[in-house]
């Protein structure tokens, strides 16, 4: 097992992280490398290929799941994610560390028939009803092949969806499949498409869309995490983090705000690990408007001595499948994270999008953002301007004292510093 407390790493040059991982991991890192990603493999993936675009990948460090530690690789393009992360895996660390699981993975596949009349989709709704052994048999065939990994047919059932403005009703068919490993996409549609044939043979008319459902609610990932108060810095802090769920949970406009902060850290988790983070942002704003009123996807409260925080979101998956294995960096990002079951993959997500959420409402609850931000900001641009390891502190306090950050005002506060040091 990794230890994922690694102290220092943040101020080290990128070499000296990348020979430290290596250490730990016992991985070579070429896949990291700019230009891993072929262009000849690019123009295999999507259509019209005119380049392969990179994003930085860095490391979620203190993260501590179940007991057990874990290097989370994050692809993100904004700063002060991978800060806030690694902070508040930190502090939830200090409390044990995050609990997390998820469902099994069923996945949900959706057939699609459009009566004329009600009477019509009373009709198809009991001809589907009746002929619930048949549809069984014949998913079960059209899933067969995951019936070796564990998975295949589960269920299915018809519902009836009324037409609030007038329209006629549809009728759906929903066949439930449990992928085992994969996040299951291909699988499902598979299946749909088999069966639609039956289907419009039973039902009497044709099938409409035949595709999965991204609304993967039965397929939910949950996380918490216990933050000890004295960690936090003090009980005022832990209020006010309660306060901005509040919030959040109660205004729309917040919501959209504080879930964007939480989908920080579970599509990081998902660009790096190559799964489709449009279906998982589908899938969880979804789940966070379930009850009519789109709402925060976290809880926090305090309960004894302890900051408390709770998500439980969709999380639709795979360690297998998809470009998991044939894009490099994407392979090896896998391999650093060191997880196979979906499972367990499904509930670091959750758990990823709760410390982003904390480290993000922790600090607008005190400080603000602006700060943070700025300090990393020139923190980078000192360093990209050549400032030595311990010249950086003294370069960024000089330059955020004396207004905005910018290249040339940290090339001036670095100069001035080197000229004081001169100086004493
Ligand atoms: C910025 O990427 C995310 C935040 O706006 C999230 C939030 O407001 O909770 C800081």
């Amino acid at each position: 097992m990794v230890n994922s407390r690694i102290p220092g790493f943040y101020g080290w040059p990128l070499a000296e992280r990348r020979r430290v991982l290596t250490e730990l991991t016992g991985l070579q890192l070429t896949a990291l490398d700019p230009g891993a990603l072929e262009l000849s493999l690019a123009d295999k993936l999507i259509e019209n290929v005119v380049g392969v675009l990179g994003i930085p990948l860095g490391l979620g460090l203190n993260f501590r799941m179940n007991g057990t530690d874990y290097l989370v690789p994050l692809a993100v393009e904004e700063p002060s994610v991978v800060a806030a992360f690694s902070h508040a895996s930190k502090l939830v660390r200090m409390g044990g560390g995050f609990e997390a699981e998820a469902d099994p993975p069923h996945m949900i596949g959706q057939l699609q028939l459009s009566p004329n009349s009600e009477q019509e989709a009373n009709r198809v709704e009991h001809k589907l009803r009746s002929a619930s052994e048949r549809i069984t048999r014949a998913a079960k065939t059209a899933a067969e092949r995951m019936e070796k990994r564990g998975g295949g047919y589960q269920s299915h059932c018809v519902r009836y969806i009324r037409d609030t403005r007038g329209g006629p009703p549809i009728v759906v068919l929903h066949i439930v499949i449990h992928v085992a490993n994969a996040m299951g996409a291909n699988l499902v549609n598979h299946v749909a498409e088999t069966l639609t044939p039956l289907v419009e043979k039973i039902a009497g008319i044709p099938v409409g869309l035949k595709i999965l459902s991204n609304f993967s609610d039965l397929r939910l990932a949950r996380a918490t995490a216990r933050v000890p108060i004295s960690a936090l810095g003090g009980v005022q802090i832990a209020h006010k983090v309660v306060e901005a769920d509040r919030f959040a949970y109660l205004d729309p406009y917040r919501a959209a705000t504080h879930n964007k902060g939480f989908m920080n850290g579970v599509d990081a988790v998902a660009l790096a690990t190559g799964n489709d983070w449009r279906a998982i942002e589908a899938g969880c704003h979804a789940y966070a408007a379930r009850d009519g009123q789109y709402r925060s996807l976290t809880r926090w409260t305090v309960q004894d001595d302890h900051l408390m925080g709770h998500t439980e979101i969709p999380m639709a998956v795979g360690t297998v499948g998809g470009i998991t294995r044939s894009h490099p960096t994407i392979a090896l990002a896998h391999q650093i994270l060191g997880i196979r079951d979906a499972q367990v993959l499904a509930a670091l997500f959750a758990a990823s999008g709760l410390a982003q959420n904390l480290a993000a409402i922790k600090a607008l609850s005190t400080e603000g953002i602006q700060r943070g931000h700025m300090s990393l900001h020139a923190r980078q641009l000192a360093l990209a301007a050549g400032a030595q390891l311990d010249e950086v502190e003294a370069v960024v306090h000089k330059t955020i004292e004396s207004g905005p950050v910018s290249a040339r005002r940290v090339e001036e506060a670095l100069t001035q510093h080197r000229h004081g040091r001169k100086l004493a």
